[in-house]
């Protein structure tokens, strides 16, 4: 049975030479077992930070972070929380399958530690490049190697921050859609953050949306199939985003300067 998240007025203040930050304020939120949710705003509003005190890499100053199965509560241990990072963070010394096993060893048998570790790569579409060495992977290999670190461990709860930030956009497009099969296929928790507003609307079945470390709106995303970001049926919610965070109304956007400039609409 899969793990759900709850914040409970959860704060996060860094103190700094002259005054300090409050990169997280105050948040109170649920995230269901087995859901889909993204985090979208821009840099600095306090994703990392909230990603960090999800998996128990920093405490909270206020609040608290709590972990439900069925409707109880559970350690963080036992639920099983990984964290999958924007840069891959592979070891360049180690291939592809010693990456993912790395750390299992010396905490399970061998014998499972190579099962696990080949259905993860498997799982992944990475068998082919078991033996290889992360200097000869792209950029979307690598951070599915990344993934894979951390599915190893069967968490229930998958954490993801801008795991797509270095990748270009063919690779984004093909990882984004993996990343939605695997959702649907394991069904565990994932929580990922990201500032692509696209990103957020086509992965999360609800997109938190954040801003100064608050929670500026909650939009639930109505699409059971993987829907591409250039669907008409996005550009409400966009706009509603767009809206939380600046407050802007992107409607009507004035086009007589891509007319006075001779482009043409049609072709
Ligand atoms: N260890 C830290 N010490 C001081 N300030 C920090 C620290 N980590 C993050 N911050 C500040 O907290 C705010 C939120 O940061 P972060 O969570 O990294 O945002 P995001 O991931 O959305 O870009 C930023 O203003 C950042 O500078
Ligand atoms: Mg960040």
């Amino acid at each position: 049975m899969t793990v759900g998240i709850r914040l409970r007025g959860v704060g996060r203040t860094y103190a700094l030479p002259n005054g300090s930050i409050r990169a997280v304020d105050g948040l109170s939120l649920t995230v269901d077992p087995g859901a889909f949710v993204t985090v979208v705003g821009r840099s600095g509003c306090g994703k990392t930070t909230l990603l960090r005190l999800v998996s128990g890499l920093e405490e909270p100053t206020e609040g608290a972070v709590e972990f439900l199965r069925d409707g109880r509560r559970v350690e963080r241990g036992d639920a099983g929380v990984g964290i999958v990072f924007q840069e891959p963070r592979l070891m360049p010394w180690l291939t592809v399958a010693q990456n993912v096993r790395f750390a299992l060893e010396g905490r399970s048998d061998r014998e499972q530690i190579e099962r696990k570790t080949s259905e993860t790569l498997r799982m992944l579409g990475l068998e082919r490049f078991r033996d290889a060495y992360p200097q000869h992977l792209s950029g979307g290999m690598a951070q599915r190697v990344a993934l894979g670190r951390t599915l190893v461990f069967d968490p229930e709860i998958v954490l993801m921050d801008e795991p797509f930030g270095a990748l270009d956009y063919f690779t984004r497009r093909k990882l984004r859609r993996d990343i939605r099969a695997l959702h649907a296929q394991t069904g565990k928790t994932f929580v990922l953050v990201t500032h692509d507003v696209d990103e957020a609307l086509t992965l999360g079945r609800t997109v938190i949306v954040l801003e100064a470390g608050r929670i500026a709106d909650i939009v639930p995303v109505p699409f059971e199939t993987a829907v591409e970001s250039d669907d008409p049926v996005f550009i409400p919610l966009r706009r509603r985003i767009l809206r939380a965070i600046t407050g802007e109304d992107s409607f009507a956007p004035d086009i007589s300067h891509y007319q006075e400039a001779g482009v043409n609409a049609s072709h």
